[in-house]
């Protein structure tokens, strides 16, 4: 087979540029997305594609770039960075991207914000994606567009390269209809007949692509018979594809000198203390409000574990120039602090609490040093968090407690699963979690474990850029070689 030119396609390149007085240094970023896509290009889709290249917005000005893009440009991908005017890229990544789709596709509605200004830079910005791209695609390239904040972006491709072969990721859920429906009708459209601009649209789960594809019979008056759509004389796939992570990373990692050494200091701080453990975005979709209510109910209900527990709690800064995530920093850190001084001691923190963030060898030595892991979203695409805990936990100890809103519950059906509005049941697993013997504690993380190796990282890259090849093939009538 002849090899292919990949791009990938996302709001941020992958990448940190630091600049200090007199220094540029350029290092790739280690999120989810560029983790999963770079273990399979270096695994088993070596040998498919020819020259890699990431486009999206760098973060830094052209100036900055061209230094440290000549002198430090990390080597597994070619670059190409996407600039924008700032006040447009405040309104489309602000605006439209973070205080229209992301509270509404989270099921926040009331959250919704709704100003034109938002939706023509939100489609400005994506054909400043479009201009920059189609000056290097050509039609025989695969395109990967990821997230909410290039919807449109397929179907402004697709005008200019009728064969281009391009694939769509949503990294969050697809809303049922009657939420959906709220949007203005014409921004419905722009959104859906975008989308429809690739070739095969992915989704973490069922439940989310049955709701994108009743949205394009209501919206759009075009029927699909389950998993495809005819649209401009194309049959376009729609497809489940539950991202996941490097699972031998997180697997191998327990064993990690670093990890030993951090684990081994946590475990003397913790003593004969239960230690119970989360880690998220501070964001309003992660729950961290009904998760400490959970947390005190617990306290209230259980004296006798008072000085005999301590809850971690990681919160990472994130879209902190939004007001609403601004006002829940406040929510947060008032209700810890009450909690510390109400049900504390002189001896005794019950919350123990990091707004910042934690490195990877950190992280591990928390998850494998915690009794139990609580993780509450009122809604999440997948949460990945859920799937590192399970992963890093070679000890086959520690009880997952997880809300039935992520996507991630869908497979990991052996957590505790809660209800993130209902704080009595929070109270009640966390109890439970505590008490689990050590035997189904080893069965319970043995079945996740089982299930999260067989489709990690590898299998779900492996799986979507497999079928989009399928997807073309069929649409083209021919092989491509
Ligand atoms: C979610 C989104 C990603 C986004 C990440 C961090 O996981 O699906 O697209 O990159 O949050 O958010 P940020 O706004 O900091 O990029």
């Amino acid at each position: 087979m002849m090899k292919k030119r990949l791009f990938i396609i996302s709001n941020r390149l992958p990448l940190t540029i630091e600049t200090t007085d007199n220094n540029v240094t350029m290092r790739q970023s280690s999120g989810g997305l560029i983790s999963a896509i770079t273990t399979y290009l270096k695994g088993s889709g070596k040998e498919f594609f020819s020259e890699k290249i990431w486009a999206g917005v760098p973060g830094c000005t052209e100036k900055i770039w061209d230094i440290a893009n000549n002198e430090h440009s990390p080597a597994d991908y070619n670059y190409l960075p996407v600039f924008m005017k700032s006040k447009m890229y405040e309104l489309y990544y602000n605006g439209f991207s973070n205080s229209l789709l992301w509270p509404l596709f989270h099921y926040f509605p009331s959250f919704a914000e709704y100003h034109s200004s938002y939706f023509d830079a939100y489609m400005e910005a994506n054909r400043s994606f479009a201009d920059i791209l189609s000056k290097q695609v050509r039609n025989e390239d695969f395109v990967w567009i990821h997230d909410y904040h290039l919807l449109p972006l397929a179907g402004m491709l697709r005008e200019k390269f009728p064969k281009l072969t391009i694939g769509f990721f949503l990294h969050i859920p697809f809303p049922s209809y009657e939420i959906f429906r709220v949007i203005p009708k014409q921004w419905q459209r722009e959104i859906l007949t975008g989308m429809l601009g690739a070739d095969l649209i992915g989704f973490h789960t069922v439940d989310y692509s049955s709701h994108f594809l009743s949205c394009v019979e209501m919206a759009l008056k075009t029927g699909h018979d389950g998993q495809h759509i005819s649209w401009e004389n194309r049959q376009i796939k729609v497809d489940a594809f539950p991202i996941s992570i490097d699972f031998d990373l997180f697997n191998n990692a327990y064993d990690n000198t670093k990890v030993e050494a951090i684990r081994k200091t946590y475990l003397k701080l913790k003593k004969d203390k239960k230690l119970l453990f989360s880690v998220d975005r501070l964001d309003y979709t992660k729950g961290l409000y009904n998760r400490l209510k959970g947390f005190k109910k617990f306290l209230l209900a259980n004296p006798e574990y008072h000085g005999k527990v301590v809850f971690a709690l990681v919160v990472v800064p994130s879209r902190d120039s939004i007001r609403k995530y601004a006002e829940r920093k406040k929510i947060i850190d008032e209700f810890i602090g009450n909690l510390n001084s109400t049900l504390g001691t002189i001896n005794w923190q019950p919350i123990i609490y990091q707004y910042n963030h934690l490195d990877f060898e950190q992280l591990i030595a928390l998850y494998t040093t915690c009794d139990v892991a609580l993780i509450t979203p009122l809604r999440d695409g997948m949460n990945l968090v859920s799937k590192e805990f399970v992963a890093s936990r070679k000890d086959k100890q520690g009880v997952l407690i997880l809300s039935e809103m992520a996507g991630a519950a869908r497979e990991l059906t052996e957590a505790l699963l809660i209800n993130p509005n209902d704080t009595d049941e929070i109270a009640e697993m966390i109890k439970q979690g505590f008490e689990m013997e050590k035997k189904e504690q080893e069965e319970r993380i043995t079945a996740m474990q089982e299930r999260i190796s067989r489709y990690d990282v590898n299998a779900w890259a492996g799986d979507f850029l497999s079928q989009l090849k399928e997807v073309k093939d069929v649409q083209l009538g021919f092989e491509i070689k």
